[in-house]
């Protein structure tokens, strides 16, 4: 995907978090609604995706609820469209506010600046760590670390880091107040027009 400003970086930062929590299948749906600017009903959408209705329903739900998608009835078939006529601004909002609302931690980190700092937390983020934003943004991620975590983890996560890869761990972190948890993260490069890779998101479960 192409982006040339900071706000449509925004929003492919947004949609690729959106894919990595969703799975491809919104990748997918927004591919063949971008196609059809008339609109596709879940019967349509669900032939293209070889996936059952309900679950295309199911997704579709999700997508209008984060005001990706939105849906009108026409006699007896409900037709699904992408949003637009946003303004940029409203639009952006409507991601962070998608974003705050998602119950795993996201996080983003600068992957061109050194060491890596992150650049947004959600609240999902905070209120799983204890952290207040201030006392995160701009530092390593690895301060959730502690006595219990895992060598073998951090080496995977360095490994991927360095290979501008995905990847999945389960990590032993610490919230502020030094309870300690098992950590299912994944990351994810984000790659601008010409491949370079530009941020990285991290998605925090509690296990
Ligand atoms: C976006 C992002 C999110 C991360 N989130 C976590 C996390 O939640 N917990 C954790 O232990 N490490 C997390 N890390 C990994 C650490 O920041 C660091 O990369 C890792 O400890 C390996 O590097 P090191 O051996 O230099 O510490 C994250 C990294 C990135 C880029």
């Amino acid at each position: 995907m192409h982006y040339c400003n900071a706000e449509e970086r925004s929003k492919y930062i947004y949609l690729s978090i959106t894919t990595h929590l969703m799975g491809n299948y919104t990748k997918d749906i927004l591919e063949i609604l971008a196609k059809l600017p008339e609109g596709a009903s879940v019967l349509h959408i669900s032939e293209q995706l070889k996936l059952n209705r309900n679950s295309t329903a199911r997704y579709l739900d999700i997508m209008e609820h984060e005001g990706i998608v939105r849906s009108r009835v026409i006699g007896p078939t409900r037709l699904y469209t992408l949003r637009d006529g946003l303004s940029k601004s409203a639009e952006l909002t409507l991601y962070k506010r998608a974003m705050d609302q998602a119950s795993c931690g996201i996080t983003i980190a600068d992957a061109n600046t050194h060491d890596m700092p992150i650049i947004y937390v959600n609240e999902a983020f905070l209120h799983l760590t204890g952290y207040t934003r201030e006392e995160v943004l701009g530092k390593n991620c690895r301060f959730l670390q502690g006595e219990k975590t895992e060598h073998s983890a951090r080496k995977a996560i360095r490994e991927a880091l360095r290979k501008k890869e995905s990847t999945t761990v389960v990590i032993t972190n610490y919230t502020k107040n030094g309870t300690r948890f098992k950590n299912e993260l994944r990351l994810a490069p984000v790659t601008d027009e010409n491949g370079n890779v530009t941020h990285y998101i991290g998605i925090q479960t509690k296990l």
